[in-house]
């Protein structure tokens, strides 16, 4: 094994920021580290983890489901997801398998956006691996309810029943968006920009101050993020802020220590296309 060699496997991965960030942490934090990108297709991926002699590993799409039975040691809340997005290599040499994404969305809207989460009604549009992920974290981190649209209504409650918090959890089908009354914390976790596909969402969903938060970034946020600041909500995030803040808590599991995010976010930031509110 190389104590120094970190990647993070997907499939695309080349555009993947997960690199600079982790070299960023550890040059401020001064440990050595290599993190490479590592292009995975599903067929392959076992094959180029076993072959792989890193220390830790980030796993990103469309491998999170997948790395679960390659783990022998599995966190609860990565459990609960059912998708892991960290592996860390023991001393036997077994994976253990983490999910910080959810840990990273929370942070990032309290700490750094100083919103609180509590006792919020949320409302999560999708509902696969993202929306999964963040449904746990958010109900964990306090909101009072939360109600899940799906364009696929079945996976909608395939999520609330595996979530098992019938007073806290709906599902509502996407027809009825417009008479379900208003939400102060919107959670975009479709997958619907990245293929340059815009949601139709009535504006009457959003109530005065409320949260709009994209889980993607970049050009992927930009139709949601226009909406919600077309809807006058109070406060309007995308994801990037999550994304450093994960691999932030990837990086304390490695390396014992908490990088600041701060520097790095500011960096990220000035070279994205487009600026969420701030
Ligand atoms: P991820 O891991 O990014 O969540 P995923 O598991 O493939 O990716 O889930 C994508 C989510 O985006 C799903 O909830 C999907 O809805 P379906 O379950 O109906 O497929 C949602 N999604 C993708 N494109 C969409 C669109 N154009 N309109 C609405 N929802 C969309």
């Amino acid at each position: 094994m190389s104590e120094s060699n970190f990647a993070v496997f997907g499939h695309p991965i080349r555009h993947s920021l997960s690199p600079r960030i982790h070299s960023v942490f550890g040059q401020q934090l001064g440990i050595a580290l290599q993190y490479t990108a590592i292009d995975a297709p599903p067929e392959t991926f076992a094959t180029q983890l076993q072959a792989f002699d890193g220390r830790g590993a980030n796993i990103t799409l469309p491998l999170k489901q997948a790395v679960l039975p390659l783990c022998a040691e599995i966190s609860d809340f990565a459990r609960r997801v059912g998708a892991v997005n960290t592996l860390t290599r023991r001393l036997d040499n077994h994976w253990r398998g983490d999910n910080t994404d959810g840990a990273g969305l929370v942070r990032d809207i309290t700490q750094r956006h100083g919103l609180d989460l509590r006792e919020r009604h949320g409302l999560i549009l999708g509902a696969g691996g993202a929306a999964r992920a963040a449904a746990f974290a958010l109900l964990d981190a306090g909101v009072a309810e939360l109600t899940i649209v799906n364009r696929t209504p079945e996976r909608a409650d395939a999520l609330a029943d595996a979530i098992g918090e019938p007073d806290r959890v709906h599902t509502r089908y996407w027809d009825d968006l417009d008479s379900l009354g208003n939400f102060d914390l919107i959670m975009n976790a479709t997958s619907a920009g990245h293929s340059r596909e815009s949601l139709q969402l009535p504006f009457a969903i959003v109530a005065p101050r409320a949260l709009c938060y994209d889980l993607s970034y970049g050009v992927a946020a930009s139709a949601f993020l226009a909406w919600a600041h077309v809807t006058k909500a109070g406060y309007v995030h995308d994801g990037l802020g999550m994304l450093i803040e994960q691999a932030a808590e990837s990086f304390a599991i490695w390396h014992g220590q908490r990088p600041d995010t701060d520097a790095v976010y500011e960096e990220l930031r000035s070279a994205l296309p487009l600026r969420a509110s701030d």
